[in-house]
Parts: C-alpha cells; sequence; structure tokens
C-alpha cells in the first residue's frame, strides 16, 4: 500500500491520505463512488468497479431504483450491509461520461468530490473512489472533497464539538498521485484560510488584526512580511489608504509579503483590495447593500493565500503581495466627498464619492508595487456592483493592459475553474473621471460601466512599462445562496487559486 499523508490545517478535514487503488486495505466510514447518466440509466465510473463487484453488480439496478440518473451533482447514500468494510456508500453523479475514455473533465471531478465531502458531516472518515487515473484527476479529487468538506463553525457555540471528517482518502494508482494529493492540500490550506477570514465577523478581523495574522502565517511559511501602520502611511505619503482609513477607529495598515526564489526569472506583484467592512463612509450605503461587506477584503484574501501557497509550493519565481487594509467608515474624521487626496504615485485624487473607496486603496499599494520592479502587477478586488450586474455572482471580471494577458488569465482561471470573463477597458470612459479640480475623479456620475470605468481609473496608477491585470470578484468572493459544488456558502476563496497557477505559468524552466 502507498500512503502519502498531507496535513492540513483545514477548518475541518485534517488529513488527507493517497491510497494505492486497494478497497479492501481502506478503513473508513464511507465510500465514494461515481456515477455516468447514460440513456440506459446511472453507469458507475472508474473507481466504482469494486463497489459493483462487491455489490455482484447490482449497484446499477440498485441507484436506477433509489430514482438516481447520475447527472452531474446528484448525491445518494445507501447502507452497505457488509458488502465492502465502509458502511456506508456515497454515490455521486458526475453527468454523461466523457467522450474520450477517461479523460473526465477535471472540474466535474472537483464538484463532484465537493458535493459528496458536503453530504458527510457527521462521518469521521471517507474514502473518494473517484476516477483518479491521472495525478491531475487525483489532486482534482482530492481539492474538491477537501474544499466541499468546509465548514465555518468557530462562532457556533459547541461548533468544534460536532463529529467532524477528519480523513479523507483518495483512492488511486496514478503515477505522481502523492505528490499532487499534497498539492491539493496546499491549495486547499490557503482557500481555507482565506474563507475562514472572509466569514469572519469584521469587529474581529479590522486591519490591525489582519496584518497581524499575515505577520505570522507569512514569516511561518518563510514570506518577508513589512507592515506598515498608520502613521508610516502617512508619513510614506499613502493617502488613498490613509483617507479611506482615517473615517474609522480601527487603523489601517498596509502589508507587503515578499517571496524570492534564486532561480526566478519573472516577478509577479498581487494587490488585494482588503477593506475588512464597507459601510460606504459617508456615502452610506442603504442597509441592504452592507450585508454581506465583510466579504470586502476577499482581494487581499486571495492574494495572502496565495502568497502562501507559492513559498509553500516554493515556486521557482519571485513574488510580491500586498494587501491594501482599511475599513470605511462614517464619522466626525471621516473623508467628505469633495475632499482631494495625494495618492502614493504624487497623483490627486478627487473624492467624488466615499463608497468607491476600494479603488483609492489599491492606487497605493499599485504605485508601490512598482518599486519591486514587477513584470506582471496582478490585482483583486470586489471592487463594483457594476461586476455583478454584467457578470453575475460566480463569473470575475477581467481586465488588462493588453489582451494577451487578459486572456492568458481568463483562461488560466477557468483552468482552476474559478469562472471567468474578459471585460474590455473602452478609452471613451476616461473622460468620464475628469475632475475639474484634481488629476482625476474616483467616481464617473454617470454610472453605466461602472466596472469598466474602474479598471479605467486603476490604469492610470499602473507604473509606466509594467504588464496589469484586474479581476474584479465583487460578486465571486461571497455566496449568499444555498452551497454548490465544492462552493460553500459565505466565503468562497475565489481566484486564490488563479493567482497560484498564474505564477505557476511564470516559473522559471526548470534545469535539465
Ligand atoms: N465593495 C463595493 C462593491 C461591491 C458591491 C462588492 C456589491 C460586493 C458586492 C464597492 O466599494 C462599492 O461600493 N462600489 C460602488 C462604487 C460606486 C459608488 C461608484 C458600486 O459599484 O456600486
Ligand atoms: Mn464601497
Ligand atoms: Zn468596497
Amino acid at each position: 500500500m502507498r500512503t502519502r499523508e498531507a496535513r492540513l490545517a483545514s477548518a475541518f478535514v485534517t488529513t488527507v491520505r493517497l491510497n494505492a487503488f486497494d478497497l479492501g486495505s481502506v478503513v473508513t466510514d464511507a465510500l465514494v463512488v461515481g456515477i455516468n447518466a447514460s440513456p440506459d440509466g446511472p453507469r458507475p465510473a472508474p473507481g466504482a468497479e469494486a463497489l459493483d463487484t462487491a455489490l455482484t453488480g447490482g449497484l446499477s439496478a440498485t441507484l436506477r431504483a433509489l430514482g438516481f440518473s447520475g447527472k452531474a451533482g446528484e448525491i445518494a447514500k445507501f447502507p452497505t450491509f457488509g458488502a465492502v468494510s465502509a458502511p456506508v456508500a456515497v454515490a455521486v453523479g458526475l453527468g454523461d461520461a466523457p467522450a474520450q475514455d477517461g479523460a473526465y473533465d477535471l472540474e466535474v471531478l472537483r464538484r463532484a468530490a465537493g458535493v459528496a465531502a458536503r453530504s458527510l458531516a457527521g462521518t469521521a472518515r471517507a474514502a473518494l473512489a473517484l476516477p483518479a487515473a491521472t495525478p491531475e484527476q487525483a489532486e482534482a479529487v482530492a481539492l474538491g472533497g477537501l474544499l466541499g468538506a468546509y465548514d465555518f463553525t468557530r462562532y457556533r457555540t459547541g461548533g468544534d464539538a460536532k463529529p467532524q471528517l477528519t480523513e479523507l482518502v483518495v483512492l488511486s494508482d496514478a503515477s505522481g498521485a502523492e505528490e499532487s494529493v499534497s498539492r491539493a492540500a496546499t491549495l486547499a490550506e490557503s482557500v481555507t484560510l482565506v474563507r475562514d477570514l472572509v466569514n469572519t465577523p469584521p469587529s474581529d478581523l479590522p486591519p490591525a488584526r489582519f496584518a497581524e495574522i499575515a505577520e505570522e502565517a507569512g514569516a511561518k511559511a518563510g514570506l518577508s512580511v513589512e507592515v506598515l501602520d498608520e502613521v508610516a502611511l502617512k508619513d510614506g505619503g499613502y493617502g488613498g489608504i490613509v483617507g479611506v482609513g482615517q473615517g474609522s477607529a480601527n487603523p489601517p495598515r498596509l502589508v507587503r509579503l515578499g517571496y524570492t526564489h534564486p532561480e526566478a526569472e519573472t516577478t509577479l506583484a498581487f494587490v488585494g483590495k482588503g477593506i475588512t467592512f464597507d459601510s460606504g463612509g459617508l456615502s452610506l450605503k442603504p442597509s441592504a447593500s452592507m450585508a454581506w461587506m465583510k466579504s470586502d477584503m476577499g482581494g487581499a484574501g486571495a492574494v495572502f493565500g496565495a502568497m502562501l501557497a507559492i513559498a509553500r509550493l516554493g515556486l521557482r519565481v519571485n513574488a510580491v503581495g500586498y494587501l491594501c487594509l482599511a475599513e470605511n467608515m462614517p464619522s466626525g474624521t471621516a473623508q467628505r466627498p469633495s475632499d482631494v487626496l495625494t495618492t502614493y504615485s504624487g497623483k490627486t485624487v478627487e473624492v467624488l464619492d466615499t463608497d468607491a473607496e476600494g479603488r483609492l486603496v489599491l492606487v497605493d499599494g499599485i504605485a508601490r508595487a512598482g518599486e519591486d520592479g514587477p513584470d506582471v502587477i496582478v490585482d483583486v478586488a470586489t471592487l463594483t456592483g457594476g461586476q455583478i450586474v454584467a457578470l453575475g455572482w460566480r463569473t470575475c471580471g477581467v481586465m488588462a493592459s493588453d489582451d494577451e494577458l487578459r486572456e492568458e488569465v481568463v483562461d488560466v482561471a477557468v483552468a482552476q475553474g474559478e469562472a471567468a470573463w474578459g471585460m474590455p477597458l473602452p478609452e471613451e470612459l476616461r473622460k468620464g473621471l475628469d475632475s475639474p479640480i484634481a488629476d482625476i475623479a474616483n467616481l464617473n456620475p454617470e454610472r453605466s460601466g461602472s466596472m469598466l470605468a474602474a479598471g479605467i481609473f486603476l490604469r492610470e496608477f499602473v507604473p509606466e512599462g509594467v504588464r496589469w491585470a484586474h479581476l474584479d470578484i465583487a460578486g465571486p468572493a461571497f455566496n449568499k445562496d444555498a452551497p454548490h459544488g465544492y462552493t460553500p456558502k459565505g466565503g468562497t476563496g475565489m481566484t486564490t487559486r488563479t493567482l497560484i497557477a498564474l505564477a505557476e505559468r511564470y516559473q522559471a524552466a526548470r534545469e535539465a
């Protein structure tokens, strides 16, 4: 038996283990198998053979009797009555079998594993016997399972005492699956942390606390960490972050996380919007619009999670991550609509609307990132309601300084199962940001195309000659509806894995 343990500091699963495909040697409470839909009814997918054999070929008939068709997302649990060592079997739908034998779409596998894991609350150990004939498939199964098992119980009385899924075993005999299962654990650990941060009530995650967490976890992962407090921000000329943060009793922070690799050929800079709560400031939001504004630090969360994973994976790139942390509150010290800020770049901004605060903190991070000599800057932000209007709750908007980079980011995101769509930066929107007194205004009073106008605003602050991409994740950062696939209710951790995958793509070629 080949096993590989990967420790996981998840809110839920504590161990993910790989087992060569040998059902007999697995001690588990639940056995998860995949089922394809077909014109003749449900069909066992690769991985389900052993269970089918133990049921003397009766798996399809049993499932048909349960009304189970095998369509994606479907789930059925049934007792095995001693046919296999696991007392419970869980069938999860994989949809139609792939056109090419065994060539399962990785996102189908992630989602199926996620749905199965979510259904296992109250079960301690589960084995995933889903299609995992390649290391990529094994990784998808492990990752989906780990992410699907997520539950945020910290704020429930006795929440941690509930029986929890503590061990997931991925059954695979693919060579190289050890490394991919361990990679999945690293990715899941980052995404889990981001979800936890987004879900944490904003009173427990003011900028200084977020910075402290980054300092601690960053140092542990081997990142260099620099934290600028409100005094350093003021002295340093970070007018955007200071302006947004000055209305709150919880002062702002800028965190720089640094990672270098001796063989690196490329330097990536990530900049995240980290508004720990967005009330709108004096341009106060209506109360219904404030409901999810604890998620307004989701961009900084993604940057933080990605930096940790990049260090843990030892990627052959240089990477810096900036967390632009502030709380946007109304008060006697808050910035006023019509105030003018001098940003870190030296450019002045007239604040027409204090609720367009994300771009104000981001441009300080973007300008500062220019000092690291990056080849590419990628910012991630829950930036505009316009993103949700245009693309809905699950698909992030991607804008960039050039078409090639935009398409690359979209491709990388989609390959991770993080829905993304390219968006333009129409030149004619720039003049809507003209200010009568400052270099630029933070808002076009004419609201149409507001996601794109925000992108146009940011572009003004990108250092000369640096490629830049902007991800608007206003909707995708937070799932206010029912869980789906491996996505829970609440914080999603969206685009954390996209940033990691981008860094992987920009790695130096490995020495032959
Ligand atoms: N944090 C919000 C954007 C947002 C909206 C995120 C809904 C998640 C869900 C951002 O700071 C904001 O308030 N944007 C305004 C800007 C407007 C005043 C120009 C918007 O898009 O409505
Ligand atoms: Mn706002
Ligand atoms: Zn905001």
